[in-house]
């Protein structure tokens, strides 16, 4: 698929994001094994969580990024299946009991309720550590150099200062009263850290010039404080079967968000400004990014 083939509206950068999901989802499918073996529930268990599901903005994001710099779409590919199985790990670990104790993700029961907690703590383990694999083999870039880049850029968002350190202070803040900016903290960590990785995967992959890497970087951190406040106004105002997941559970539960300090509209507004502030990095990337662009109107825009 050529780049920026979002257009502006709505449509355009669903059907474009329909059309990047069908990519990613192929190459997941082909990359997760079989389920054979004695182990055969665990491979179910990561298929399951990783297909038939899901926005797939994170591999869109590193598509259209890789696609501005020419690079092997089925290299890009591999790269947002990766980020994609990190991400279901994320929220097979999330759904948890002890976590948010969610039944229901992707508008089926989630993975520990489908097979049992040790089966999708194993999974999200497993995916977690397929996720890296996928990065370290020789299909994913010929320059050994940009794998390893690749690993350890992602090692930095997925961990302890990047998605696992939010999720510690989201745990950690629940019934607390936290300020403004430390909640922003919480969310780029939490949330954050992995959409910017996604969108700056592309210029890894391509050897972009630092400055462009800079300002792709910029771009995702930006949609990614967004995409989570839009996600907290989702709890807020939206319901299951838009989301495919419960809502109104922020509340009770006394998470920390800026819908909880701020207030509906207040938060809405901070998504917004968020979403043009994404879309002024891309600038110098002229409308080749017009499917960024698009995506970053998307986020704060969707209803699932
Ligand atoms: C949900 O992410 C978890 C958050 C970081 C808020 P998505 O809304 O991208 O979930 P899927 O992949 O589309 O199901
Ligand atoms: C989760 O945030 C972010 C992750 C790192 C998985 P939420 O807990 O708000 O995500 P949802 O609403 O369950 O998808
Ligand atoms: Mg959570
Ligand atoms: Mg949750
Ligand atoms: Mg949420």
């Amino acid at each position: 698929m050529p780049p920026s083939t979002a257009s502006a509206g709505p449509l355009g950068v669903l059907a474009a994001l329909a059309a990047r999901a069908e990519e990613v989802e192929r190459a997941i499918d082909t990359l997760l094994p079989l389920p054979e073996g004695p182990e055969a529930r665990l491979l179910e268990a990561m298929r399951y969580a990783t297909l038939g599901g899901g926005k797939r903005m994170r591999a869109f994001l590193v598509m259209e990024g890789a696609a501005l710099f020419a690079v092997n779409p089925t290299c890009a590919a591999r790269v947002g299946a990766a980020v994609e199985m990190l991400h279901a790990y994320s929220l097979v670990h999330d759904d948890l009991p002890a976590m948010d104790d969610d039944d229901l993700r992707r508008g089926r029961p989630s993975a520990h309720r489908a097979f049992d907690e040790a089966t999708a703590i194993l999974a999200g383990d497993a995916l977690q550590a397929q996720a890296f694999e996928i990065l370290a083999e020789p299909d994913t870039h010929s320059d050994p150099e940009v794998r390893c880049e690749l690993a350890l850029a992602l090692a930095a968002a997925a961990g302890a200062r990047g998605m696992v350190g939010g999720q510690m202070i989201d745990i950690a803040a629940e019934g607390q009263t936290l300020a403004g900016p430390e909640i922003a903290r919480l969310q780029a960590l939490k949330t954050g850290r992995l959409i910017q990785f996604s969108a700056e995967a592309g210029a890894i992959l391509g050897r972009a010039p630092h400055h462009q890497r800079q300002l792709l970087a910029a771009y995702g951190r930006d949609v990614g404080a967004a995409f989570q406040i839009a996600d907290d106004l989702l709890d807020a105002e939206g319901s299951a079967a838009e989301t495919g997941k419960a809502t109104g559970k922020d509340a009770a539960a006394g998470k920390a968000t800026l819908v909880a300090l701020l207030g509906l509209a207040a938060a809405r507004a901070r998504a917004e400004i968020l979403a043009d502030q994404a879309q002024a990095h891309l600038d110098m990337f002229g409308a080749r990014a017009d499917g960024l662009r698009a995506l970053a109107r998307f986020v704060v825009s969707r209803r699932s």
